[in-house]
């Protein structure tokens, strides 16, 4: 994952899920509309001492089904976890495949340009 301020944090927070189990949260992800009908999925993270217990599966499904009422049609991410993505339908693509916006936040990025991320849309 990568950092973010904690002014971005804010910035975004209507964009966050959290899942919570015994008052406790085990897990986070975000939903960042980036262009028309274009979100993108991330910040996602489950507590290391919950993970496959499909927390991860779930916030995604979840943001998904957020987007979707808000009208977004193509769903992508930028991970390093593309087993996990690719369980929830998403499938690799070239980021040149991704529309120029997407990469108006790559400019703050620590590893611009050399981004190592792979990117995936969800194919349904
Ligand atoms: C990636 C992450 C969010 C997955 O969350 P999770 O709640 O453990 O995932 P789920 O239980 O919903 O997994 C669903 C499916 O994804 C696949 N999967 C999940 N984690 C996997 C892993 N480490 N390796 C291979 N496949 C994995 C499996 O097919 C799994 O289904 P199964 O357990 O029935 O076999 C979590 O491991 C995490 O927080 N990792 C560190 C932060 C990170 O890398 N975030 C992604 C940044 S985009």
């Amino acid at each position: 994952m990568l950092a973010r301020s904690r002014n971005a944090l804010y910035e975004t927070l209507r964009d966050m899920f959290v899942a919570e189990k015994d008052e406790k949260i085990v897990g986070v992800g975000g939903l960042h509309i980036t262009w028309d009908k274009i979100a993108e999925v991330r910040t996602l993270a489950v507590d290391k001492n919950a993970t496959r217990q499909h927390i991860g599966s779930e916030i995604v499904t979840r943001l998904i089904a957020d987007g979707k009422e808000l009208g977004v049609e193509k769903f992508f991410t930028l991970t390093y976890q593309p087993q996990f993505f690719n369980s929830l339908g998403f499938e690799i693509v070239s980021k040149d495949d991704l529309p120029q916006k997407v990469w108006k936040e790559c400019i703050d990025c620590p590893k611009f340009p050399n981004c190592d991320e792979i990117a995936m849309v969800l194919v349904e």
